[in-house]
């Protein structure tokens, strides 16, 4: 025949070029599991209602197992000229069953076969997604943990501001991978609506039972509008944009690994599990892990980008730019859990190096806020009159080439007479982070509520 899937209408084959555009088989490929999942739920149903026979879902379920398993064991020929992996399977079936195969399609269209498979797909990505997140947050606490009350820089354009915590730099990444598990959770249950029984636009008029499918499959309730059904690909986006944020947010915290690690900065020393080293230069150990999770948001946010730009302006229902849809969220979910296994691993391995960390603390003037706070406090300054004294502070330390707490009392006096000695308390960065009590601020107690909390939130 011309055409093995449709020759009854056609009396010649595609071109070359035509096969090669329109197959999806090379891709497509992946979702096997899931289109032979639905099959099964489909043929089940089909029995159930009355529509087929129970002989011939029996042999469908028989015969989809069969094939099932040769799929997996890589015996399976994947045939271009049947597009893709829902020809494919349908083909083989009726090579294993015989005429009962036949019967498999009734009140089912490709279009509802594949938004379900690729919804399938795409909800087991957000399960891994949440999995992986929860291990990175876990690793995080560990850290935190340990160096709650450990002092180091704190940053703002790159420039020392104010000294924090170590844990409370942790926790920082802990709130925003929580809030990309959110995300995660917020789209499954978003999207685990049904789409089988759509058939290919308009529903069908077989007696179905799509509560059955739906709840077979593992979803809450079939979707409601058939037209929305075969053309919705939100769930897809949605996963790409929760994962384009979590990936950003990878990335952030990737660049500061690489700065951390510099020989310039010394603040954590990486693994030799997640570095590499340098084929010419014998000292290198290159944060290689942390630089490609970095990248790694650019081809993630492509595939977001792309498939929105894939969706807009397509009427509805089904169209086949649709199929463009998979090869983005393959690729953006292989590297999101790639990059997430990775961060994990080098957060779990590095090792804050608590006195080049607490060196770093004080240098850069990082007390000159306690200082201004002081004049306030206890002389009664209005702040911004405090502010400007203790910029003249800090110009005079940077002329003299020290930091503030080395600067004499009759050297503070010269600036402001009534500063005396107990100014120095506030100027030591213990004392500076121990003193950021305020609710969700640096000091160790409040750190260790945060740690607390996430421990409760995770149990
Ligand atoms: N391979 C197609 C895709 O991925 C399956 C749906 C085909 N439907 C159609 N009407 N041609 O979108």
């Amino acid at each position: 025949t011309s055409n093995q899937m449709w020759g009854g209408r056609f009396a010649a084959g595609p071109d070359a070029i035509m096969e090669a555009i329109n197959a999806s088989i090379g891709f497509d490929k992946r979702l096997a599991a899931q289109d032979i999942a639905g099959s099964r739920a489909h043929a089940a149903m089909l029995a159930a209602t009355g529509i087929i026979s129970d002989s011939d879902a029996e042999a469908m379920r028989e015969g989809l197992l069969t094939v099932l398993s040769e799929i997996e064991e890589g015996r399976f020929e994947f045939s271009t000229a049947l597009e893709d992996i829902h020809m494919n399977v349908e083909a083989r079936l009726k090579e294993v069953v015989g005429e009962p195969a036949g019967r498999l399609h009734t009140g089912r269209s490709r279009n509802d076969q594949v938004a379900t498979d690729f919804k399938l797909w795409v909800r087991d990505q957000l399960d891994a997604a949440e999995a992986g997140l929860l291990s990175l947050i876990r690793a995080l606490l560990v850290q935190a943990e340990a160096g709650a009350d450990w002092v180091m820089p704190g940053f703002t354009h790159l420039q020392t501001a104010q000294p924090v915590t170590w844990g409370h730099h942790m926790m920082a990444y802990v709130e925003m991978f929580g809030r990309d598990l959110g995300r995660v959770r917020d789209a499954r249950e978003r999207m685990n609506e049904c789409p089988l029984g759509a058939a290919a636009l308009a529903g069908t008029s077989f007696p179905i039972d799509r509560e059955m499918t739906a709840k077979a499959l593992g979803f809450d309730r079939p979707a409601a509008n058939s037209l929305d059904a075969v053309s919705d690909r939100d769930f897809a986006l949605e996963f790409l944009g929760a994962a384009s944020i979590c990936a950003m947010h990878l990335s952030r915290f990737a660049e500061e690994l690489v700065i951390w690690s510099s020989a310039q900065f010394r603040f954590v020393a990486l693994s030799d599990r997640f570095s590499t080293g340098s084929s010419i230069m014998p000292q290198k150990k290159n944060p290689d892990a942390a630089e490609l999770i970095r990248a790694k948001v650019g081809r993630i946010f492509g595939a977001n980008v792309a498939l929105m730009m894939v969706m807009k302006g397509l009427p509805l229902a089904y169209s086949k730019d649709m199929q463009e849809d998979k090869e983005q969220v393959f690729d953006a979910a292989d590297n999101l859990m790639l990059a997430l296994a990775a961060m994990d691993g080098m957060v779990r391995d590095m090792v804050p190096q608590r006195a080049a960390l607490e060196a770093a603390a004080g240098a850069g003037f990082s007390t000159a806020t306690d200082l201004a706070d002081w004049l306030v406090r206890v002389l009664g300054m209005p702040f911004r009159e405090a502010h400007h004294v203790t910029g003249s502070l800090v110009a005079m330390a940077e002329r003299k080439g020290c930091d503030l707490p080395e600067l004499s009392l009759e050297e503070m006096q010269s600036v402001h007479g009534e500063i005396d000695a107990s100014v120095y308390d506030v100027l030591g960065v213990h004392n500076s982070v121990a003193s950021r009590m305020s609710y969700g601020g640096t000091a160790p107690e409040q750190v260790r509520a945060q740690i607390a909390r996430w421990k409760e939130i995770l149990e």
